[in-house]
């Protein structure tokens, strides 16, 4: 009688329907393109893990890749508080084109806002 998790309620083909609608619109963004690689395949898989993960469904990402420590591991790329938004931007509209389950949408969404601002690491005027 528990409560079924965000990613019971989802099910694994609507994540991975909104995974690769996500990085499509990121492939496709002037602010984020140029700091992802130009093929999506591995970025794609390990989101599909990460957001498993995240949404209280098995430990895919830390199984295969140990502790996520999100922020460590965008150091090397300079995320400024506009590519934050256009990051979130993106999430928000492959929300919208699966259809994500209404009830979700919105508390994922916020939880993502505050993940995604706090891997920020480089101002703006280093553009
Ligand atoms: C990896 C950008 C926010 C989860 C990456 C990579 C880039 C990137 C460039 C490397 C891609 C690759 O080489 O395959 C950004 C930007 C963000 C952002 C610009 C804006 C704030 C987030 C958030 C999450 C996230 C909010 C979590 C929901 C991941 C994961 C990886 C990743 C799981 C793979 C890490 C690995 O290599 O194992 N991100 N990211 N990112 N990102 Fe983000």
């Amino acid at each position: 009688d528990r409560t079924l998790t965000p990613y019971e309620v989802i099910g694994e083909e609507k994540l991975s329907e909104l995974v690769h609608v996500f990085y499509h619109q990121v492939a496709n963004h002037p602010e984020l393109k140029s700091i992802f690689p130009e093929d999506f395949t591995e970025t794609i898989r390990k989101q599909k893990q990460f957001l498993t993960q995240y949404l209280g469904g098995p430990s895919l990402y830390t199984e295969e890749h140990g502790h996520p420590m999100l922020r460590a591991r965008h150091l090397p790329h300079e995320i400024t508080p506009k590519r934050a938004e256009a990051w979130l931007s993106c999430m928000e509209i492959a929300m919208h084109q699966v259809e994500l389950n209404e009830d979700i949408r919105e508390g994922l969404f916020h939880r993502l806002s505050l993940t995604a601002h706090h891997m920020i690491n480089t101002p703006e005027e280093a553009e």
